[in-house]
């Protein structure tokens, strides 16, 4: 059944490039199992007669249908054929252009001859993310689109059947997309739950909506993208108007990639005329999977005023504000028909249906009014890399909405923008090749950073990982200058491992330089090497460099100007820190382990969570350092039993300590440590006291239950914290503490709880944005604080009946001393 197979590439680059010339080389377009190309609209989908470079399959079999059977798509033709997958089989595309690309996934399922496409079920994954799991396509056509940041040279997407089953696919799209076009919004503001970026995350579109009642066809959209009509998300259309006014529109920019005109000329508009006293919201319902992030974006353009300042209205997801008063020509420099979108990341809760309103504002003039002229729903991957529904992650604070970014398309602002769009997308896109590269290599090179730091004529040493990382090392004798030849009165820290210089580089710069006395820590210098080159944070301690030379092992890191937590907390004569200090210390140092745990195909374990590992720079900003003992997340580790349990003393979870099963909420548990650290101001275990209190957290777990934390909190903090503040504090830090991993929270989930704390301490901190954006600013406040205060009146002490904290400790004290 098979056809001739010739250079699959011979037949794509002639034809792509006639019709892609704008938008980059790496767009490919198969029409699964036929024999000929076939037009659909202005694009090609090639005939798949392959090279096997392209596809690797262990049967070659090809379908096709009889026309009758299929409903009229305007991709009709796309659906007529058919390439079954019998066995795990791959498509590999090379990308010579990195960046965001689309996967389109055509899949029909028809019955031909020998095969009822029906009765397939299988996965799909592309490069490290799950795309599809167990997925059996129903009745009629369907189209999957996935975004993906594509940081290496090829593309590989997978077909696995499930067992005893095939799979198939009708036709597949592989399109480069636009820069503008996914966003970081991390930039432009400082959300409570911050918010990493989506270059480590696949995105799958689970709505495309165009408001107005009108559909906007591939083909009518620079990116064919499909826009489906609003009417049948709405809950009640005989409380909206469907409006059009295509000639309103006015981009005055070039951004007309984010939706076309004909979604931006329509819109659907509140009917409020018949009655003004009816204010009420029109809402949309859409379908989605629990326990997913989505990404929403809401297309805004104002095609019904006739004078600027005209129109105000309000903007929810579910229940939450999203934006109060939101005017639209204050956003646009008051020239009316500017489009203008808005991002917003939602933690989905357990409802299988995010509802998306627009409601009326009590300011404006008139009747209430409020328009929407389109919706993108976008499923982000999960911390597993995974958007297949059956990956949802169960979560305890459910209802998390996070303001992410927004853009305008005005014309002042805008250019405004673009000029920072390209200062930062240079930026960001060599932050992201260096991210793909750390993941295949398990090395970065950081030129600036080298250049900075040490002159190119040194070149020696001894590679101990591999060659790639070679620019981070830093030759002894660059070392010895810069610590004075190692100096006694430079050391800032002593330990098992050696002592830790303080040293100034050449240029400068201020390091802290670690030299460790025995080869026996060789793996622990190599794995923190290679985890400090891989990740970059504002709350990881960065690497500067390394040597390796004449059998020294040494770790150049930045400067952190004030030291460890632990010093500020304790042991030594240091002023003590604010109770506001701490909160944004524990803020900082959740923020970085949520990236370790998340920001990543596959979660790090950092492994040896205490205070002594946190360090403060000038500012008192906390930074997670010490990756010697890290490790790829449970998936990795299962397939090997971990040999010794490594850890710090007070610190273990119990449930590693008796099960040896690592997970990121072994590092959870000992966050909950430290949190209880930073409330005393005392050691996790200090045999000076009295026996009952020795054990921090035995002590304090039972003081927390009595609901009396504050009888023995850090005595520098006594008539500081507020009462609320305390108390989410408290009953955050026991969560952590919980004796079963499953039970205790996400790092995401505290990283959350402490920014409430904060709040509750009764913070003056805002979300910082320029000054248009005023109205989300205010929204943004209000609505955190009603998330912050839902949670409180359902509550959550008590949960913790039952721990025997005696059993834990008695447990800790068999473990190994590190
Ligand atoms: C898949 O391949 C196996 C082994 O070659 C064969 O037994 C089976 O019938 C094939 N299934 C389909 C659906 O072609
Ligand atoms: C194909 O499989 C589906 C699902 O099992 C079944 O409902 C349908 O009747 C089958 N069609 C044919 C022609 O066998
Ligand atoms: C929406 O458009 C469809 C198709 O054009 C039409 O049948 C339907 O009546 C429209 N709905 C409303 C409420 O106007
Ligand atoms: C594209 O939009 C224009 C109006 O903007 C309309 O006239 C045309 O019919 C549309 N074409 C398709 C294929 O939807
Ligand atoms: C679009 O807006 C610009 C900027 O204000 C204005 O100069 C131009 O006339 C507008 N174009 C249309 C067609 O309204
Ligand atoms: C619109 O919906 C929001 C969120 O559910 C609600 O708070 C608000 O009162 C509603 N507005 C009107 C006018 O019903
Ligand atoms: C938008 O509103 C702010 C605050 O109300 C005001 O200062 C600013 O001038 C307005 N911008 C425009 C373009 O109207």
């Amino acid at each position: 059944m098979g056809y001739c197979k010739s250079s699959l590439l011979v037949w794509i680059l002639p034809t792509m490039c006639l019709i892609c010339v704008s938008l980059g080389v790496d767009n490919y377009r198969i029409d699964c199992g036929s024999p000929t190309n076939t037009p659909v609209g202005d694009r090609v989908f090639v005939a798949d007669d392959f090279d096997s470079n392209i596809l690797s399959t262990p049967q070659d079999v090809s379908v096709q249908t009889r026309k009758e059977s299929i409903s009229s798509a305007i991709d009709l033709a796309l659906y007529q054929t058919a390439r079954v997958l019998n066995g795990t089989s791959s498509y590999t595309f090379s990308i010579k252009e990195h960046g965001y690309y689309w996967i389109r996934l055509y899949f029909c399922p028809f019955v031909d001859g020998n095969y009822n496409l029906s009765i397939a079920k299988f996965s799909v994954s592309a490069q490290s993310f799950t795309l599809l799991s167990d997925f059996q396509p129903q009745d009629g056509s369907v189209v999957k689109e996935y975004c993906l940041n594509i940081n290496s040279d090829n593309l590989v997407l997978t077909f696995t059947p499930s067992a005893n089953s095939f799979a198939f696919l009708n036709a597949l799209e592989i399109v480069s997309l636009p820069n503008d076009l996914i966003p970081d919004g991390a930039r432009t503001v400082d959300p409570p739950i911050k918010y990493q970026t989506f270059t480590r995350r696949a995105l799958e579109t689970v709505a495309r909506v165009n408001m107005g009642n009108q559909t906007v066809s591939p083909q009518n959209d620079t990116l064919w993208r499909l826009w489906v009509s609003d009417e049948p998300f709405l809950n009640h259309v005989n409380l909206v108007n469907f409006v059009s006014n295509f000639k309103a529109v006015n981009y005055s920019t070039k951004w007309h990639n984010i939706a076309p005109s004909s979604v931006y000329g329509t819109a659907t508009r509140l009917n409020s005329q018949p009655d003004p006293n009816t204010a009420v919201n029109m809402t949309w319902f859409f379908p989605v999977d629990p326990g997913f992030e989505y990404l929403v974006r809401f297309h805004f353009c104002d095609i019904v005023s006739t004078s600027p300042a005209q129109l105000f209205f309000n903007v929810y997801i579910n229940t939450w504000l999203v934006a109060l008063n939101l005017d639209l020509s204050n956003l646009t420099s008051n020239v009316l028909g500017t489009p203008y979108f808005m991002d917003v990341v939602a933690k989905s809760s357990n409802s299988r249906n995010l509802g998306v309103s627009v409601g009326p504002s009590t300011l404006g003039i008139g009747y209430p009014d409020g328009i929407l002229n389109g919706l993108e729903i976008m499923k982000l991957s999960n911390s597993r890399g995974s958007l297949a529904a059956s990956d949802f992650e169960v979560s305890s604070t459910n209802k998390v909405w996070v303001i992410l970014g927004v853009t305008i398309g005005g014309s002042f602002i805008a250019v405004l923008l673009s000029l920072f769009l390209f200062v930062f997308c240079k930026r960001r896109r060599r932050r992201s090749s260096l991210v793909a590269h750390s993941t295949e290599d398990h090395f970065v090179v950081d030129e600036d950073q080298i250049s900075r730091t040490v002159e190119n004529k040194y070149d020696s040493g001894t590679a101990i990982i591999s060659s790639s990382k070679i620019g981070y090392r830093v030759p002894f004798v660059a070392i010895q200058e810069a610590t004075a030849n190692f100096s006694e009165s430079l050391v800032v820290g002593v330990g098992g491992f050696g002592k830790v210089y303080k040293g100034v580089l050449r240029d400068g710069t201020k390091v802290a330089v670690k030299r460790g006395v025995s080869q026996q820590g060789l793996a622990e210098f190599r794995t923190e090497i290679e985890m400090l080159s891989q990740f970059r944070h504002r709350h990881l301690v960065s690497l500067i460099g390394y040597c390796h030379e004449k059998n020294e092992m040494i770790i150049i890191y930045e400067y952190m100007e004030n030291g460890t937590l632990k010093n500020h907390l304790y042991g030594s004569d240091l002023p003590g820190l604010s109770w506001r200090q701490r909160l944004e210390i524990c803020i900082g140092s959740a923020r970085g382990l949520h990236y370790l745990h998340t920001g990543y195909a596959k979660p790090i374990i950092h492994r040896d969570v205490k205070s002594a590992n946190i360090l403060l720079d000038e500012n008192l900003m906390a930074k997670v350092a010490d990756f010697g003992i890290s490790k790829t997340g449970p998936e990795i580790d299962e397939t090997h039993v971990s040999t010794a349990v490594k850890g710090s003393f007070g610190y273990l979870d119990p449930e590693y300590l008796t099960r040896q099963h690592l997970t990121e909420k072994s590092d959870i548990y000992s966050f909950g440590v430290v949190m209880f650290e930073v409330l005393c101001g005392r050691p996790v275990i200090d045999p000076s006291l009295p026996r009952e209190m020795v054990n921090l957290i035995e002590w304090v777990i039972e003081w927390e239950k009595r609901g009396e934390l504050e009888k023995i909190i850090d005595p520098r903090l006594e008539g500081e914290t507020k009462p609320d503040s305390l108390r989410k504090f408290g009953e955050t830090a026991v969560k952590c503490l919980a004796e079963c991993g499953i039970d205790r929270p996400t790092m995401g989930d505290v990283l959350w709880n402490l920014e409430c704390a904060l709040q509750l301490q009764g913070t003056d901190k805002r979300i910082t944005l320029n000054g248009e954006l005023a109205p989300q600013v205010n929204a943004i406040g209000n609505f955190e604080m009603s998330v912050c205060s839902t949670q409180f009146s359902m509550g959550s002490a008590g949960d913790l009946a039952g721990i025997s904290m005696s059993g834990v400790f008695s447990q800790m004290v068999k473990a190994e001393n590190r």
